[in-house]
Formats: C-alpha cells, structure tokens, sequence
C-alpha cells in the first residue's frame, strides 16, 4: 500500500506545484454574467425538438394514504417533435422521460419557477458548455434559459438532473430529476425489448416524516457520508411491483440517489444480466452475480422472464456488501442488531447516516410478478454495437497521467486537494481539444492534514482500519476512507485499469464482480484502496466541463472541479 500512495502523493505534489503557480482567471467571455444569460434562440439552429421546461413546487401523492408531499418537480411540454419525445410518469415527482434519436437537433426553454436558484444538467449527454448546465449558469426565481445542442450520443440511457451548486443535492432529493434515453440507426436494427418492454428503473431512497413529507439532512450532520433515507423508491413510488410477462424485458436503471449505491441482484440467485452502461450499448451482453449501481450510473438491464410460470414473483435487492463506508462505520453497522434478515426499518445505530439502511444493508428493491404467458420473446443478442477499445496507445499522456486525488478533510471532501472555484483551473486541468487523456483517480491520503495543519504519522494512519480513533471519527484520512462514485462531464470515457490495495480487500470481494468496465462511462465508483486509470476524449466542445464526486452531498461540499478544453 505505502509504495502506491507515495506515488501517488509525489505525483500529485509535482502536478499542484506546477498548478499552484499557473492558477489564473478564465478569458471573461467564458462566464455568463448575471442578467446576460444566453436567453435568446439562436436564429440559425433549426431545432427538429423544441420543448418548454419549468421547475416548480409541487404537492404528489408518494405514499398510500395520507398527505400528499411535497416536492420540486419539472414539467415539460412538446412545441415540436416526434409524439414520443416526452413521456409523463403520471403523478410523480419525477421529470419527464425525454426520449431522443442521434442527430436531433434539440432547442429546450427552461424557466425556473421556484423560489430558489436552480439549473438544469443533462447528465450524459455530450453537449456544449453552454447547454451543459455548469453551475454558472444558475438561474435566479423567474428566470429562463435557452439550450441548444445536437443529440451527439449513440443509442443510451442518462439522465438530467439540477446542478445549481450547493443546492443540488437537496434539489434532487427533492425531485427535480429524470430519465433520458437516446436511439440510433443501429440500435433500431437490433432485436431488443421496446415500447411496453422497454421501462425507466429509477432508484432513490427518501425518508418521509409522520406527515408523509420529505425529511433531508438537518445542517452538516451527516453530510461528510451522504444522505441515506431509510424507503426506497422506483420510478418515484415505494413497494413497487411490476407485472411483466414471461419475455425479455430492458430495464434502464438508474441510480438517482443522492449517496446511496446498490448491488443489484435477484432473491433466487439469477444472475443479472446488462447491455449497456451510463450513456452506451455494451458490445456484448455482460452476466453477473450481481450488478453494482452508484450515484450517478446507469446500467441497462435484461431481464427476462422467459420460461417464469403464471403467478411466480421474483424480488429484486440490493444485496449485502462491505467497505463503501469508512472503517469506524461499518463496524458500528455491521454490528448492530439485524432485523430479521431483511434489513427494513432497522434504525438502530443508524442516527448518525440518517436513516435505518445502511450502506451495504440488504433490502428488497422492486418485484415483478409474471401475470401473462406469452412467447414473442427477443433472444438476447450476441453483439449489441462496435466501438473503438481504447488502450494505453491511444493516450497522449501516458506517463503523466491526470491525477483526480480523493481526499477527505474535516467536512470538507476534495480533488487535487482542492475545492470547487467556478473560475479557477489548475495547470494540469487544461486540456487540449480533440485529446485523449489518461486520467488516474486514487485515494489521496498521503496529502491528509489535520485541522491543526499537522500530517498525520504513519501509526495513525495504520490504526485507520481500525476503531475508535478520534472520537468522533472525523479526522480525514484512512479513517474517512470511502466509496466514491467519480463523474465526469462531457463525453464518455473508458476504464483501463482497477487495482486494489491495502486493507480493505476483504470488503471489496463483496462488491468486485459487479463493476462493468467493457463499455463507455460517464461515472465510475471508486472504493477504498482503489485506483482506476481512464482514457477519455476530449472532442468537439471547448470550455468548462465538470468532474465530481457524484455523491451529491459530497458535490455541494465543493467535491468538484473543471477541466478547461481549450
Ligand atoms: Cu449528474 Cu455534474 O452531474
Ligand atoms: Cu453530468
Ligand atoms: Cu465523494
């Protein structure tokens, strides 16, 4: 382990040595101005979608019985495009499902009318920085904005969601999110699940009051973990049953949770089986055990139901697994008295990560229920699409790689040991356009400090995997050690490598065979020990573009920063 993290704090130190000297403003024609926001049509882009988004304060009925709740929600209205643009999930907080082909131009008027700043972002999508819904752009009550971009991605599941910094996380817990798919001309060739067959699979977890109303984080409390409710949602409703028939399903999950990461797996053992991740068609189907899900991720599932009698019900979970949370943490979870196996309404021990689940805690997802015999089935194809495998010879900065160093100071989570400054860029966070990058991202412990400005030894550190240090265990370091999901904006990326070291290995053979790493990513989760080398493009679009932590409490704590393509 000590090799490994040298390393990477020598590498770090010479990259912020060099940044630190070249941090400089940004040319102002990059930022918006306020009251100078791009709020008009470009008269030259012929839009074949336009549509009308709003956010707002809504009252929808969540729980059975009782008071309704009340949520941020966006609406959508169609001006122009195909009928199937815009799917409305009826009385849900949940956005719209916005169904894209490649090559759609697409023009988007939103107005913010809620009493708070807000901005949309459509994560996935590889659009410019200005329609890319970076936190400058963050619009005050009343406001609106124009977006405008071609659908560049190929056939794929993302999402759109709020990025108005240090309110996203409270945003999106309170609704404002939603599900986007895009086709292509080669994926309309394939034989896969469509229309009734091809169903959105949002998760989220909420907790709710005794008036039924959404309960966040109170203050700081809990924020340096994440929110963790304590009722899981699907599709913006809890106790969800899907009646399906016995055939071949397409499932797009997504995890639009603001911390919590699922190991998504069957009751009965079945295996999961995926075809695409984040925003692209896998080559070819991948089987697992199970499949692991975290903030931020997509994966589009095949379920089939194939050979299932009439009346049989399959359930599925977030199966148990170790090692997301720091070490202090999962031995108090791990610990406390289990409820009878299933893990609901447990609540004990649980105060301090707000709600009975833990992190790793097993516990029923959704049901599906067979009701109909039927044999119309697809066969799951054997190859979904074809792209470029990118490899080490692909990179153009092979021995330099970027470094994303996750790190953990006192209530203050960072990369490159640093926090979010909306108009500031290191050195080695620009990047040239229509590069590929080598990026590394690793736990960056070796630059820990604490709050008095001391390193800590090494003894510390050693003692890190073990218990009951520091009183409140909020030292940083080792024993604030925990899974990251890594999200970059812009265009996809690939993995090139995962290596695991230290002392949690143990705990991560509970979530190791759930990672795809065959196909494109936009997010990538990071366990402890953990280092995973990418390779993403920078094409087409210069500017701003985001990367983060994607837990969301994370983000809003200014876990974030800005590659500048130039
Ligand atoms: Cu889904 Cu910048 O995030
Ligand atoms: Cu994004
Ligand atoms: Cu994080």
């Amino acid at each position: 382990m000590t090799n490994k993290i040298n390393y990477n704090k020598r590498q770090f130190l010479q990259h912020s040595a060099v940044g630190a000297l070249a941090l400089g403003a940004f040319p102002k024609m990059l930022f918006a101005k306020t009251g100078h926001l791009q709020n008009k049509a470009t008269p030259g882009f012929k839009p074949d979608v336009e549509i009308e988004f709003t956010s707002r304060d809504a009252y929808v009925s969540i729980l059975r019985g009782g008071a309704k709740t009340k949520v941020q929600k966006y609406d959508a209205r169609l001006i122009k495009g195909p009928q199937n643009t815009l799917v409305e999930l009826k009385g849900n907080y949940l956005g719209p499902i916005l169904n894209y082909a490649q090559g759609q131009k697409v023009r988007i008027y939103y107005k913010n009318n809620m009493s708070e700043p807000s901005i949309i972002h459509w994560h996935g999508l590889h659009v410019p920085q200005d329609s890319d819904g970076h936190p400058m752009y963050t619009l005050e009550p009343g406001q609106s904005y124009v977006y405008e971009f071609v659908v560049m991605n190929n056939a794929g599941t993302s999402f759109y969601h709020s990025h108005s910094h240090n309110l996203t996380a409270e945003q999106v817990y309170k609704g404002l999110a939603g599900l986007i798919t895009v086709t292509d001309e080669e994926e309309q060739k394939l034989d896969l699940p469509r229309g009734e067959y091809d169903l959105p699979f949002v998760i989220q977890d909420r907790s709710f009051n005794s008036r039924n109303q959404l309960q966040y984080l109170q203050g700081m409390h809990g924020r340096m973990t994440g929110f963790l409710g304590d009722t899981i949602l699907v599709n913006g409703l809890p106790n969800v049953e899907f009646s399906v028939k016995s055939r071949a399903y397409r499932f797009r999950a997504v995890n639009g949770s603001n911390s919590r990461i699922y190991k998504l797996g069957w009751d009965d053992g079945t295996p999961m089986t995926a075809i695409g991740t984040d925003a692209h068609l896998l080559e070819k189907p991948e089987t697992r055990p199970y499949l692991m899900l975290a903030p931020g991720e997509r994966i589009d599932l095949w379920l089939d139901f194939s050979g299932r009698a009439v009346g049989s019900e399959l359930v599925m979970y977030s199966l148990p697994y170790a090692g997301a949370m720091p070490p202090k943490m999962e031995q108090q979870r791990l610990g406390k008295k289990s409820s009878a196996g299933m893990g609901m309404g447990g609540g004990m021990g649980m105060g301090m990560m707000g709600g009975g689940l833990g992190q790793g805690d097993k516990f029923p997802i959704a049901s599906f229920k067979v009701m109909e015999k039927v044999s119309d089935s697809p066969a799951l194809p054997k190859k979904l699409t074809s792209f470029r495998r990118l490899t080490e010879a692909d990179v153009d900065n092979k021995n330099q790689p970027i470094p994303i160093g996750i790190s953990m100071k006192p209530m203050r989570p960072q990369l490159n040991g640093k926090s979010f400054s909306m108009n500031r860029v290191m050195d080695f966070e620009r990047v040239e356009l229509g590069s590929i990058r080598k990026i590394k991202i690793f736990h960056d412990h070796g630059s820990m400090k604490m709050e008095q400005g001391q390193k800590m030894d090494k003894g510390m550190k050693m003692q890190g995997g073990g218990m009951g240090m520091m009183g409140g265990g909020m030292g940083g370091g080792m024993m604030m050690s925990m899974a990251h999901p890594i999200h970059l904006h812009g265009q996809q990326f690939q993995v090139l490598s995962r290596e695991i070291e230290g002392m949690r290995q143990e705990e991560y053979k509970t979530v190791s065979k759930g990672f795809i790493d065959s196909g494109w990513k936009d997010t990538v989760l990071v366990m402890p020990g953990e280092e995973i080398v990418i390779a993403k493009p920078f094409e087409d679009y210069k500017g701003l573009f985001l990367y983060h932590c994607h837990n969301l409490e994370h983000e809003d704590l200014g876990m974030m920063r800005q590659f500048y393509i130039t």
